[in-house]
C-alpha cells in the first residue's frame, strides 16, 4: 500500500469510502494543532495523488473543501499554502533574537525594546554578497570539498582565516594551525574537555566576566574560578596566588566593563602563563569593531606556545551563522582536533566555502567596514541620551565593541530589581550582576548595535523612567 511522507498519510486507514473527507480531515486537524503553520505549501496535487495511490482529484477535492473553510489558499496556478488560523488564546508573539544568556522566561516577549549586549544588527546581514558567494561556491566546489573532509574544516577557509587573522589581529598561524568550529561556544566547550581529560579542575575567568562562556565552561566541567577585574584588566596578582592552570580572559575588550588589558597586565599574564605551565584562553569575540584607537593585536601574537585563540563571525555577520575558529598551541592541537572530530566530524562545509570566498573577495571586510561606520554612530547616540537622561551614570568601555556599559556607584539596592522595574517600561537591560560572581556596584549593560539611534535615545529615556 502507498504512503506519504507528507503527515505520515496511509491510505491503508482511509475508510473505503470518503478518501476525501479523510485527506481533508487530516490536513485540519494538522493545521488546527501547528504541524502546518501558516505559509506553508501544501505538496503538489499530482504529487500527493501518486506517493497515496489515489486519483488527483480526491486531493483537489480535499484541498478546495479546505480552502471553502478559509485554512488554505486556493490559487489556480501557485499552489496551495496554509493560511493563518487564529486559535483561541493565541497571541502574535514578537520574533525574539536570543542573545547569549538566557534571561528570565517571559522577559523577551515583555521587551519593546532589547538591549541584551552580543547581538549585532541583523538586519544588516549582507544577504545579497552571501547569496551570490554561495552560488558561485556551488557552482566551483569540488565533490571532495562537499565530503566529510578534514575535522579542522575546509582548507580554504582555513587559508583566508590565516591571512585575516594575520591582517587583522597580528596573528602568525598557518592553515594548518587552525580549527574550524561552530562558535566561540564551542571553541571553549572543546578546550574545557580536553583540559579536563589533563586532569584541571577549574579554570580563571574575569569577574565580572562572560556569564554564557562561565557557564558553558562549566557545563563541561571545568570549575570556573572568578578573578577581579578593574581598569587595567584581569588582576593577574590575584591570578598568580591562584591554583588555576587556565585563564579566560577577553584582552581587547573585556566583556562586559570594555576595558583593554594593559601593556603591563599582558606582559605579567605572559609570565604568568610561562612560569605556570599555564593556559591563556583569548577570546577574542568583537575584536573588529575599534572606534576611537588603534586596535590593540592579540595576545596570541606575542605568544603563541601559550595562548588558545577563539574568534567568530557571530559579530561581524550573524550569531546564527555558527562560524567560528580556534588556534590553540602545538601541544593542543592534536587532542582539540579530536575532539573537535567526535564532537560532529567537523563543521558544515558549506557556510565555510562561502566565509572562505567572502573574505577573498573584501566584501566581509567592506561589511564591516560599513557595521563599524553604523554601529559607532549609533553608540554616539545613546551617548548623547544617557548624557541627558541619566547624567549619574557613569559610562564605560565605549570605545570598541557592541555595547557599553553604565554603572551607578552611589547607587544602595540591586541592579536585578532595577532590570525589572525597567522591563515594566518595556526595555530589557542586563544587571551586571548577572555576570558577576561577586557583588559588585550596580550597572546596566547596553547592547547598541541592533537598534536606531532614535530607539536608543527611547530606550534611554524609558531607563531613567524606570529607575525613577
Ligand atoms: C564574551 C563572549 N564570548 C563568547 C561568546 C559566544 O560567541 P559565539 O557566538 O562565537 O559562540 C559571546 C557571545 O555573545 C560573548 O559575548
Amino acid at each position: 500500500m502507498n504512503g506519504a511522507d507528507f503527515l505520515q498519510l496511509s491510505p491503508a486507514a482511509a475508510p473505503v469510502r470518503g478518501l476525501t473527507g479523510w485527506l481533508a480531515d487530516a490536513i485540519r486537524a494538522a493545521i488546527m494543532d501547528g504541524r502546518l503553520r501558516a505559509g506553508t505549501p501544501l505538496p503538489a496535487t499530482r504529487l500527493l495523488a501518486g506517493d497515496l495511490g489515489v486519483s488527483r482529484g480526491v486531493i483537489v477535492e480535499a484541498y478546495q473543501r479546505l480552502a471553502d473553510e478559509g485554512l488554505v489558499s486556493a490559487r489556480p496556478g501557485a499552489g496551495t499554502q496554509v493560511l493563518g488560523v487564529s486559535r483561541p488564546g493565541s497571541v502574535a508573539a514578537a520574533p525574539a533574537v536570543p542573545g547569549p544568556l538566557l534571561v528570565p522566561p517571559g522577559w523577551r516577549e515583555r521587551a519593546q525594546i532589547d538591549l541584551s549586549p552580543g547581538v549585532p544588527d541583523l538586519s544588516g546581514f549582507p544577504r545579497a554578497a552571501w547569496i551570490r558567494a554561495e552560488r558561485a561556491v556551488l557552482e566551483q566546489a569540488s565533490v571532495t570539498e562537499l565530503g566529510y573532509g578534514d575535522p579542522r574544516g575546509s582548507q580554504s577557509l582555513r587559508t583566508e582565516l590565516a591571512g585575516w587573522l594575520a591582517r587583522t589581529r597580528g596573528l602568525r598561524a598557518g592553515p594548518d594551525e587552525i580549527i574550524v568550529v561552530t562558535g566561540v561556544a564551542q571553541a571553549l566547550a572543546l578546550l574545557a574537555r580536553v583540559l579536563r581529560a589533563r586532569g584541571l579542575e577549574e579554570i580563571a575567568v574575569e569577574d565580572p566576566g562572560s556569564r554564557g562562556a562561565r557557564d558553558d565552561l562549566a557545563y563541561w566541567g571545568l570549575r570556573p574560578v572568578p578573578v577581579p577585574v578593574d581598569e587595567h584588566g584581569m588582576g593577574v596578582a590575584e591570578l598568580a596566588l591562584g591554583q588555576a592552570r587556565a585563564a579566560l580572559l577577553t584582552p581587547a575588550h573585556q566583556f562586559p566593563t570594555g576595558v583593554v588589558l594593559a601593556p603591563q597586565r599582558r606582559r605579567d599574564l605572559l609570565d604568568w602563563a610561562d612560569a605556570a605551565d599555564g593556559l591563556i584562553v583569548e577570546d577574542d569575540y568583537d575584536a573588529e569593531f575599534r572606534y576611537d584607537r588603534a586596535p590593540v593585536p592579540a595576545l596570541h601574537a606575542s605568544a603563541p606556545g601559550l595562548v588558545a585563540y577563539a574568534g567568530s563571525t557571530s559579530k561581524t555577520l550573524a550569531p546564527g551563522m555558527r562560524l567560528g575558529w580556534l588556534i590553540p598551541p602545538v601541544r593542543l592541537r592534536a587532542e582539540l582536533t579530536e575532539a573537535k572530530y567526535a564532537s560532529d566530524l567537523g563543521s558544515p562545509a558549506l557556510p565555510q566555502l562561502v566565509l572562505a570566498r567572502l573574505i577573498a573577495s573584501g566584501e566581509l571586510e567592506q561589511h564591516i567596514r560599513l557595521v563599524r561606520k553604523r554601529q559607532r554612530s549609533r553608540r554616539d547616540a545613546l551617548l548623547r541620551a544617557l548624557r541627558e537622561h541619566l547624567p549619574q551614570a557613569r559610562v564605560q568601555g565605549v570605545a570598541a565593541g557592541l555595547h557599553l556599559l553604565i554603572t551607578f556607584p552611589g547607587l544602595d539596592g540591586s541592579d536585578a530589581d532595577l532590570a525589572e522595574a525597567i522591563l515594566r517600561t518595556g526595555v530589557l537591560v542586563q544587571p551586571l550582576s548577572w555576570h558577576r560572581q561577586r557583588p559588585g556596584v550596580p550597572g546596566f549593560v547596553l547592547g547598541y548595535a541592533a537598534h536606531t539611534p532614535d530607539r536608543l535615545h527611547e530606550a534611554a529615556r524609558r531607563i531613567a523612567q524606570g529607575m525613577s
